[in-house]
């Protein structure tokens, strides 16, 4: 939701924040805009639409400001046009301010400013921030006039107040056209992180718009601000207390998160997953020790056997993780589990008892609705473990252990590489305590091995990306789908599903299969496509009858079935085969076909299919 990027060095900014918007656009992209600082004067660009059309407002002429804040919007508080796209001003137009977040009580701030005289240009919570800064630095310069070199900085300390008053969430960098040598940042529940180059400092939502110029950074926390200047930078509470903070290695490069080649980051996603994956097991496989080591969880694993139930949280994409990791769990582990959206969890009142584990599964590590059901499971005394792949992102600070992913940066809306990383790590933690509890070491042992063949078995469903894209094409005019599978394809039907809305705005639903005939069976009618997930499993001759059922009204079948299964092929109007793995492992080939035809569908319809309207990667708001 939003990114923010500013910039502070020798060298021209404009640049430099367009490239960083460009690299966070896939957190808001609806509106956008720069602040740029010169001597006392602020120049404001804004533009509604994406930052190629920002970048074609602000034309070749090069401008020589050095300082500059800049964001990409995805709405919350009013319409995505020029004039709700930040920067915002405050009334004297001294003070800029971008922000990634919501300001809960922004109405009764606004109220109480317009009493105090303020007028308003937009719909924005922003504006009201700005405003609130504006309205105690007018009152630090006149206390100034009264009563000179009381020792504090105007502009520091107006920030400072309007933070402590504010609720909600912000990631702000703010300008004050008086300290032209001057660029604050603040943090409270959405991300910031500083980079710091040799004579250069990048201020962004995401180490996706730093990399590129430093590689050293530090992670803010809530509450927190930094101030930089020509002499260096310095972090703060708002509330004036002085911390220091370590600089980080920032993990990823930039290589990783361009496209290499690929038309869409997404298609590019897809096929790095047999890399991926290797790059999620590296390290963790010990044939010798006949073990998984999960780094994270090394010092807590026998704490964790005798877990007496867990709670997999997450929202989206994650959340069919978390489905998947329930069976895997209760099968292997024979530890009871509940998956539960992470929107759910923190509003209704959860029992956690003694020896419960809760998990929260995250691809970004800032999921607003995630990381307050994290908050919600801590006050109430559970162990908090996280499955994250932001290195350094604020549920990967919040829980109490946890495993990364390490698939590597995932760019595209629509989640795709995360998806299996999770899964990845959820079979390698549910073997191992399987091991330990309920399987035999051979069996264990056995899963590894075929766990370690699923990279080189995507790879060949990989090649099918055309055969798929045909499939996509025979069924592009229809305009309601059904995606059905059983057990541990269960959840993958659900993500079928929701990869095709999420980026082709074709209605789809995903279902047990066996649920079918309690209702959605209504819905079949001529050439409806019903995508059935009918792999080698206890679970295949039911599902066979599944088949048939659409079949006989009149449903067009397009069946993922296992290679050298001849007797399902004329059950099926679209056959697409994947290779054998035992049922258990089977999500991890059984999503990808799922994956390519959401992406063909996609791009057969004309969709910027890394960018999909109204939805941003990162949701760190309600
Ligand atoms: C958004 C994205 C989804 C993602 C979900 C959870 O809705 O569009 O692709 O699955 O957030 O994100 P997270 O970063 O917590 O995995």
């Amino acid at each position: 939701m939003c990114g923010i990027v500013a910039y502070f060095g020798m060298k021209s900014a404009q640049p430099i924040l367009i490239e960083g918007l460009k690299r966070l656009e896939y957190r808001g992209y609806d509106s956008a805009g720069i602040a740029l600082l010169n001597q006392n004067n602020l120049e404001i660009t804004k533009s509604e639409g994406r930052i190629d059309k920002l970048a074609e407002i602000l034309g070749k002429a090069r401008r020589e400001q050095t300082v500059g804040i800049g964001h990409t919007r995805w709405a919350t508080h009013g319409a995505p046009n020029t004039l709700n796209a930040h920067p915002h001003l405050d009334h004297s137009g001294k003070i800029a301010v971008v922000h990634n977040g919501i300001i809960e009580n922004y109405s009764t701030l606004k109220t109480w400013l317009m009493g105090e005289g303020f007028q308003f240009q937009s719909e924005t919570d922003t504006e009201v921030a700005a405003n609130l800064i504006g309205y105690f630095y007018a009152q630090a310069c006149d206390e100034e006039q009264d009563r000179p070199s009381n020792g504090r900085n105007p502009f520091e300390w107006a920030v400072q107040q309007a933070l402590q008053k504010l609720h909600g969430t912000f990631g702000f960098a703010i300008l004050c056209s008086d300290y032209p040598n001057m660029l604050i940042g603040a943090k409270k529940g959405s991300p910031l992180i500083l980079g710091v180059g040799s004579d250069e400092f990048i201020l962004a939502s995401d180490a996706a718009a730093i990399v590129e110029h430093t590689t050293q950074a530090i992670y803010m926390s809530d509450n927190e601000m930094v101030c930089i200047t020509p002499e260096g930078f310095q972090t703060k509470t708002i509330d004036n207390v002085a911390i220091s903070k370590k600089l980080k290695e920032i993990e990823f490069s930039l290589e990783q998160i361009e496209l290499g080649g690929f038309e869409h980051h997404m298609l590019k996603e897809i096929f790095e997953q047999p890399q991926t994956l290797k790059m999620c097991m590296q390290g963790r496989i010990d044939r010798h020790e006949h073990c998984i080591k999960l780094g994270g969880l090394t010092h807590i694993l026998r704490e964790l056997t005798r877990t007496r139930k867990f709670l997999f949280t997450a929202c989206g994409t994650a959340f069919h993780a978390c489905l998947v990791g329930e069976f895997l769990m209760e099968h292997l582990a024979r530890i009871p589990t509940e998956a539960e959206y992470a929107s759910e969890f923190r509003y209704r009142n959860p029992i956690i008892e003694d020896r419960e584990t809760v998990v929260a599964i995250s691809q970004s590590g800032e999921t607003l609705d995630t990381l307050s059901a994290i908050e919600e499971a801590k006050r109430r005394g559970a162990n908090v473990l996280g499955i994250v792949n932001s290195v350094g992102s604020s549920i990967a600070r919040t829980t109490d252990a946890g495993v990364y992913l390490h698939v590597g940066p995932e760019i595209g809306v629509a989640s795709t590489k995360a998806f299996t990383g999770q899964v990845t790590v959820l079979t390698m933690l549910a073997i191992e305590l399987g091991r330990r509890r309920h399987i035999s070491s051979d069996l264990a042992d056995y899963y590894v091995d075929e766990l370690t063949k699923i990279p080189d078995k995507i790879e060949t469903i990989l090649a099918s990306s055309q055969h798929i894209k045909s499939i996509a094409q025979a069924n592009i005019d229809q305009d309601n789908w059904l995606f059905l599978g059983r057990g541990f394809n269960y959840p993958v039907a659900l993500e079928g599903a929701l990869k095709l809305k999420e980026i082709s705005y074709i209605h789809a639903e995903g279902l047990p299969a066996a649920e079918m005939k309690h209702g959605p069976i209504a819905l079949i009618a001529d050439n409806m496509p019903a995508v059935f997930i009918a792999t080698e499993g206890p679970q295949y001759d039911k599902i066979m009858g599944n088949i048939e059922e659409v079949r006989a009204r009149g449903g067009r079948t397009i069946v993922v079935a296992t290679e050298g299964d001849t007797a399902i092929e004329r059950h099926a109007d679209h056959l697409i085969t994947i290779p054998d793995a035992p049922e258990i492992l089977q999500p991890l080939l059984t999503v990808i076909p799922l994956q390519l035809l959401a992406y063909h569908a996609a791009v057969l319809r004309g969709h910027d299919v890394d960018k999909p309207r109204n939805l941003a990667k990162s949701v760190t708001v309600e």
